[in-house]
């Protein structure tokens, strides 16, 4: 079995609470060993055990590769012109979701599968070594299918999502919709998506529909998690906690019950600021989460409409400057917190038996990562030890 020994290690972010040292259990010169894919070993350089081979980091600072838990990357065009409009003051709103819905709906598979392959690459490209993909542009059962079918080729996290908005030959039969979503299309889909999700919010799914939909997906295996107070307050935060949800995303709009019922709960609040720069819209309240003792996780939202980027370090710069996270905070959510959101232990953190998941930078700290906003400071990526960059 052959070992390869990552050195020259300026500054290791571990993200292991067994480690005291600084927010994210940092080793300065230190030194990790991968073997079939994970981590063997991992301390400072000068104990380090003999390995194989050798990667050299050149004195720069590594971290767990990033955990995108939130994306919907199975869709045809853009919406260049809706984002052009709003930057000029057109409001962003839900409403926008049909323009993708008809352009998926007409694309082949092999474009839409294309597509995600293109978007997987540039988040591999960024450090991103997981990323969790929604349907939700498709919205009949034949759509839904395969976005989901396309989407797990490239990941287990795929998240069924026919709950996105009603569809226009829908309109004004909400609840005929609900019933379809909840039966034949979940149907159809639960083989192919570990996750349920639902949009709940003004001008998507009220609770009763959401739990209508929740319910159903949980009596098939799959485990929820929400769209949730992104444009207005309302239930959804609250309807997630309730219902065990490993996430509820957005939480843009929050009242204090929202932030107690969290704050009591192992649900995670994951935060997707690229929605607020690219709708022009009050960003979400990071402090008064963190400050109550919520797991923040931290992700892109890639999508047409409303985030359309797929760098999680241009997010990371966001809730550092916009939001007031600290860069420990950011990248931990961005790290850490992003595996919370996808109840997965394996990835996020660098100590033995993890997943070999490590981003080098071209940097000696993770600070620079919003100290150098739109800098591509990546030098490589490994993922489960094989490297992508
Ligand atoms: O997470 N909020 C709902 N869905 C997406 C937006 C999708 C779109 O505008 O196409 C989101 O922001
Ligand atoms: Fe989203």
């Amino acid at each position: 079995m052959t070992s390869c020994a990552v050195t020259g290690i300026g500054l290791l972010v571990t993200n292991d609470p067994a480690r005291a040292d600084g927010p994210l259990g940092e080793i300065t010169n230190a030194t990790v060993v991968v073997e079939r894919g994970a981590i063997a070993w991992v301390g400072p350089a000068a104990a380090a055990p003999p390995a194989d081979l050798g990667v050299d980091a050149g004195g720069g600072c590594v971290l767990p590769g990033f955990v995108d838990s939130h994306a919907h990357l199975v869709f045809a065009g853009d919406r260049a012109a809706e984002f052009a409009a709003r930057m000029a003051g057109t409001p962003y709103s839900a409403g926008g979701i049909a323009t993708t819905v008809a352009a998926t709906r007409a694309a082949p598979d092999e474009l839409l599968a294309a597509g995600i392959a293109r978007l997987v690459a540039e988040m591999a490209c960024g450090g991103t070594t997981t990323v969790e993909i929604k349907s939700g542009y498709g919205l009949t059962v034949a759509d839904e299918v395969r976005g989901l079918a396309l989407a797990r080729a490239f990941t287990k996290e795929t998240t069924f999502l026919g709950a996105h908005v009603v569809p226009p030959e829908y309109a004004g039969r909400t609840d005929d919709y609900v019933a379809l979503v909840a039966g034949d299309m979940l149907d159809a889909c639960a083989p192919y998506a570990r996750w349920v999700d639902v949009f709940c919010d003004r001008g998507a799914f009220d609770a009763d529909q959401a739990r209508t939909v929740l319910d159903a997906g949980m009596a098939q295996g799959l485990a929820p998690r929400l769209h949730a107070n992104q444009l207005a307050p309302g239930p959804g935060v609250r309807l997630g906690v309730e219902l065990g949800a490993a996430s509820v995303d957005h939480c843009t709009h929050l009242v204090d019950a929202d932030v107690a019922a969290l704050a009591g709960s192992a649900t995670v609040a994951t935060l997707l600021p690229g929605a607020e720069f690219s709708t022009r819209s009050p960003y979400p309240d990071a402090r008064r989460l963190l400050d109550a003792g919520v797991t923040v996780a931290l992700a892109t939202d890639c999508n047409p409409g409303s985030s359309y980027t797929s760098s999680m370090a241009f997010c990371i710069a966001l809730a550092v400057r916009e939001m007031r996270m600290t860069p420990a905070e950011a990248v931990w959510s961005a790290t850490a917190g992003g595996a919370a959101a996808l109840r997965r232990g394996d990835i996020g953190v660098v100590r033995v038996g993890a997943r070999a998941d490590l981003v080098v930078l071209r940097a000696p700290s993770y600070v620079h990562l919003a100290y150098r906003p739109g800098v591509d400071l990546v030098a490589s990526v490994f993922r489960a030890g094989r490297q992508l960059r």
